[in-house]
C-alpha cells in the first residue's frame, strides 16, 4: 500500500519535473518582488488577442487544448477554441443542487469547478466535475461550512501541487444583517487535490491586496505555465501575481498586470501549447464576452530559493532590548 502511494507520488514528481525550465530566482531575488506596499510590486502590461461573445460568460472561463467553457452559476457551454462556437451546454436548472459556479480548469479531460452556495448563509462550498467531452456531470466533493465560499481551484503544472481559494466578503447581502465573512478572512489554499481534498496549508493575502478586493473578494486564479499563481480580484482590470513566502502565513505581491478588457472574475492560462504560447482567458461579465490576451511571463521559478532573515556573528548582534 505504501509502496504503491510513493511510487505514484515519484512517478507524478518526475512527470513534472520534466515541464520546470526556469531557473530558480537568486536569493536576493526581490527586485520585482514587492514588498506587499501598493505600488511596489511590478507593472505588466497585455495584449489582447481577441474577444468572442458566449452568453455563459457569467463567473469564469476554462479552456484545453482544442476547446474553451464558459461558465455561469449553473451552465456551462463548451466552445471550439480556434472559432469560438458554441457545440454544447450543460444546463443545471434555476432550482437545481449547482447553485453559484465561479470558475473551472480543465485537467486530463476533466472540468473542475468551484461552486458555493453564495450569497446564501451558512456559507458552503464544493468542488463539482464535467467530463467534458460529453458535458456530463461526473463528481463532487462537498466541503460543507468551511473557510468561506470556494472562488478558484488550479493545479500548478510545474509541480503538480493543487491549490484554491475560499473567498470571505466585506459585503452585507441583502436580507443579512453582518458581513459576508470578512474580507481578510479569504484564504489561499494548498489540496492534496483529487480525490480527498484535504487542505494541508493555507495563507491569506497581504492587506494591501484584499484592501482593493473589498467589499468582494478573490474571484479567479490560476497558474501560469512559469508556475506563477495568477489571481483576480471581483471588478478590477487586473491580475495579480502573487508568491508564496519562506516563512509565514501571508503571501507575497510580486506584480500588476493590466487587464484592459476584462473585469475581475474567473481567468484561466491555455497551457495546453506550452510555454511559448500560453496565453490567458478570461471574461467581460458586463459584455458576456471571453477575452483571450497574451502576458509576459515571470523568468524565474517562484518558490524555492526563500532567504529568510540573516545569520549575524560576534560583534553584529542586534540588541532587541533596545527597541
Ligand atoms: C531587496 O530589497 C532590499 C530592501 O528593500 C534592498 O535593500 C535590496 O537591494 C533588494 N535587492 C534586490 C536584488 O533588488
Ligand atoms: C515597500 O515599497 C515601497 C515602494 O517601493 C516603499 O515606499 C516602502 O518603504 C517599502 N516598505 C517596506 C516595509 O520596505
Ligand atoms: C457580439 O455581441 C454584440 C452585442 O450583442 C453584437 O453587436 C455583435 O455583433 C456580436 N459579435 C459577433 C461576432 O457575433
Ligand atoms: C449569478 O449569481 C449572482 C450571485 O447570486 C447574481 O448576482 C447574478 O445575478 C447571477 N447571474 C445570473 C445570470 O443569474
Ligand atoms: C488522464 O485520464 C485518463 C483517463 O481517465 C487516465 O487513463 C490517465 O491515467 C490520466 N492521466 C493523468 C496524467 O492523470
Amino acid at each position: 500500500m505504501y509502496r504503491t502511494v510513493s511510487l505514484a507520488i515519484s512517478l507524478v514528481a518526475v512527470a513534472f519535473a520534466q515541464h520546470s525550465a526556469l531557473p530558480q530566482c537568486s536569493p536576493s531575488f526581490n527586485g520585482t518582488i514587492g514588498n506587499g506596499t501598493a505600488g511596489s510590486e511590478q507593472q505588466i502590461s497585455s495584449t489582447t488577442l481577441r474577444i468572442i461573445n458566449a452568453t455563459d460568460a457569467d463567473q469564469g472561463v476554462a479552456v484545453d487544448a482544442d476547446h474553451f467553457y464558459s461558465i455561469d452559476n449553473f451552465s456551462i457551454t463548451k466552445h471550439r477554441k480556434a472559432t469560438g462556437q458554441p457545440i454544447l451546454q450543460w444546463y443545471g436548472g434555476e432550482d437545481g443542487a449547482i447553485i453559484h459556479l465561479d470558475g473551472g480548469v480543465v485537467i486530463n479531460g476533466t472540468l473542475y469547478a468551484p461552486h458555493s452556495n453564495y450569497p446564501g448563509l451558512p456559507i458552503s462550498s464544493s468542488i463539482e466535475m464535467w467530463d467534458v467531452s460529453t458535458m456530463t456531470h461526473v463528481g463532487s466533493h462537498p466541503f460543507g461550512i468551511y473557510r468561506g465560499s470556494l472562488t478558484w481551484v488550479d493545479q500548478n503544472p510545474v509541480t503538480g501541487v493543487w491549490y484554491g481559494a475560499f473567498a470571505n466578503y466585506d459585503r452585507i447581502q441583502t436580507g443579512q444583517t453582518v458581513p459576508y465573512g470578512l474580507t481578510m478572512n479569504t484564504q489561499f489554499v494548498e489540496f492534496t487535490g483529487p480525490p480527498n481534498w484535504e487542505v494541508v496549508r493555507s495563507w491569506i493575502f497581504p492587506e494591501e491586496l484584499y484592501a482593493t478586493f473589498s467589499p468582494m473578494s478573490n474571484s479567479g486564479g490560476s497558474f501560469g505555465p512559469d508556475g506563477w499563481l495568477y489571481i483576480t480580484g471581483h471588478d478590477a482590470s487586473a491580475a495579480y501575481v502573487l508568491k508564496i513566502p519562506g516563512a509565514g502565513s501571508v503571501l507575497i505581491w510580486v506584480a500588476t498586470i493590466d487587464l484592459p478588457d476584462i473585469a475581475g472574475q474567473g481567468i484561466a492560462w491555455d497551457r495546453s501549447g506550452g510555454k511559448g504560447k500560453a496565453t490567458l482567458y478570461g471574461i467581460s461579465r458586463a459584455s458576456r464576452q471571453v477575452v483571450e490576451m497574451r502576458v509576459s511571463l515571470q523568468t524565474c521559478s517562484w518558490m524555492e530559493h526563500v532567504t529568510v532573515g540573516t545569520i549575524l556573528g560576534p560583534g553584529e548582534f542586534v540588541d532587541t532590548s533596545q527597541d
